[in-house]
């Protein structure tokens, strides 16, 4: 049986950290979906639609991973796709208690998905969507951060 994960997200920006996250969730499920969150307490910079096309131009070519969005409870959205496991990013220790919080939250909502934190090369450590955007918005170069199609789309945003 083919093991399906989910690894959910606003990607408001997709950045080139979330992609070694998907790359390395590739290597242990046959199958990852980004599910990009439609609701969300964040006004994001990119809409919805936005951020779906950025995701699947910044992973086009790779077998086995697909973008969708959802909108609702994550945990619905899991049970719904049959995922075995959500995939979480996890940085720094500054994001362990909020993680904690949601996977424990997903857990008790659905009980047979498993939340994995996966940590990103060193040089992902320090890089998140909205701190792209900021670079961006105040002209600095985002390129080394962000797939090519994202900086492009974060300079028309700010010119
Ligand atoms: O990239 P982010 O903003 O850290 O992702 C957060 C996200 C989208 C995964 C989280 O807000 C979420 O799961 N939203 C969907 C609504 C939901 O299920 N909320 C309860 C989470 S325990």
């Amino acid at each position: 049986m083919s093991r399906l994960a989910i690894y959910p997200g606003t990607f408001d920006p997709i950045t080139n950290g979330h992609l070694d996250i998907v790359r390395r969730a590739s290597h242990i499920f046959d199958e990852i979906v980004i599910c990009i969150a439609e609701n969300t307490e964040k006004t994001p910079l990119f809409t919805i639609e936005e951020r779906l096309e950025l995701a699947i131009t910044s992973i086009a070519g790779s077998d086995h991973i697909t973008v969708e969005t959802f909108g609702g409870l994550l945990a619905e959205y899991a049970r719904m796709r049959k995922a075995a496991a959500i995939i979480r990013g996890l940085r720094a220790v500054k994001d362990f208690e909020y993680e904690f919080q949601m996977a424990l939250m997903n857990k008790s909502l659905y009980p047979e998905v498993e939340t994995i934190f996966l940590m990103p090369s060193e040089r992902f450590t320090y890089v998140n969507s909205s701190i792209v955007r900021e670079v961006a918005r105040l002209g600095g170069d985002v390129t080394a951060h962000v797939p090519s199609a994202v900086a492009e789309a974060l300079r028309k945003k700010f010119l």
